[in-house]
């Protein structure tokens, strides 16, 4: 069984170095318990998507201490501003446009080109922020497809030893996850309802804020389907490269372009996935052949992604 501590000076600091070392950690925050890695290491954010058992890559959200730290990850325009002013440090994450500079993993927002930013109010979760030194991604705490916990036992109950620690900060006050507005562009979208009311949004707004629904996919990504893909074709379970093709490796291969992983480790492959994909396409190439991926544990997920790339465009894959 994982470790639990409550919440000390000391419990805090062993939390900061399990973190800086790419283990994970379960904490408190005012909504759900977070299951929490650094968020600028590629294969602690795979480790997290390997805990939770997730068939596929969602964007995570990513915890910062302040606004100010949050404003070095993305850009906030007036919108986010005034949102940020009047319900952080709280439930609510805005989704952003991502400063490529930060050096917050391509994972961590599974490819795209925003980042989903909270500041949260717990004081258990903004202790471990500054105790960690990094920004934290951190979805919920449980497998996937199960409800949020808020207790330190739950999240024991279903993650057992996937989490190096659980910092225990008693039961959750908020008790559902953060509500999720996209800031992005030009017009508010609701992505995900929850801890602050819509209306209370709307309010700081000034302005009505359309919910996300089916036109939105793009925006919505988890709970919808629309990702980041390659422009290149994609062509799956490819043993070399055709000429004008780029060879994205997986396992021993000399005469790939670029390799998930030379040792065959899906964690590391996780971690290069979206990176590569990114590097590999561009017009030199004429598309991208990609080595066969086992189908078990975070191969899983790397295969779903690879697979909805590589259907034709304009269609859901
Ligand atoms: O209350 C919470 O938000 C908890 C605590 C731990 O902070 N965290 C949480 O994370 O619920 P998670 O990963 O279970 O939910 C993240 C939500 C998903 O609905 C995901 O699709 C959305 O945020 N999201 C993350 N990044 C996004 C992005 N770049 N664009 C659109 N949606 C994004
Ligand atoms: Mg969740």
């Amino acid at each position: 069984m994982p470790r639990i501590l409550p919440l000390t000076a000391e419990s805090l600091a062993v939390a900061g170095q399990e973190i800086r070392a790419g283990r994970l950690v379960a904490f408190p925050t005012e909504t759900v318990y977070g299951l929490g890695g650094d968020a600028t290491n590629g294969s602690a954010i795979a480790a997290i998507f390997e805990a939770k058992g997730r068939p596929r890559f969602n964007p995570l959200i990513v915890h910062l201490p302040d606004v100010g730290a949050a404003r070095a990850m993305g850009r906030f325009n007036e919108m986010a501003e005034l949102l940020a002013a009047r319900f952080w440090p709280g439930p609510l994450t805005l989704v952003v446009p991502r400063r490529p500079e930060a050096g917050l993993s391509d994972l961590v927002s599974a490819g795209l080109g925003t980042v989903a930013l909270r500041v949260p109010a717990h004081e258990g979760a903004r202790a471990l922020l500054l105790a960690a030194e990094r920004p934290l991604a951190a979805p919920s705490a449980n497998r996937s497809g199960r409800v949020s916990p808020t207790t330190a036992q739950h999240v024991a109950d279903e993650l057992g030893d996937a989490v190096a620690l659980i910092l225990d900060g008693g039961s959750c006050p908020v008790g559902v996850e953060s509500t999720v507005v996209d800031v992005s562009g030009d017009t508010p979208l609701l992505l995900r309802p929850g801890g602050v009311p819509l209306e209370d949004i709307e309010a700081a707004l000034g302005r009505s804020v359309p919910v996300a629904g089916v036109g939105d996919a793009i925006r919505a990504p988890g709970m919808l389907e629309s990702h980041y893909a390659p422009g290149l074709p994609l062509r799956l379970e490819a043993n070399h490269a055709n000429p004008g093709e780029a060879l994205l490796g997986f396992g021993p291969a000399h005469e790939a372009t670029l390799n998930l992983s030379e040792t065959g480790d899906l964690r590391e492959a996780a971690a290069n996935l979206f990176a590569h994909l990114r590097a590999l396409d561009r017009p030199g190439f004429t598309g991208i052949a990609v080595m066969p991926i086992p189908e078990a544990g975070l191969g899983r997920a790397i295969n779903d992604r690879l697979r909805r790339a590589a259907a034709p465009r304009g269609q859901p894959a």
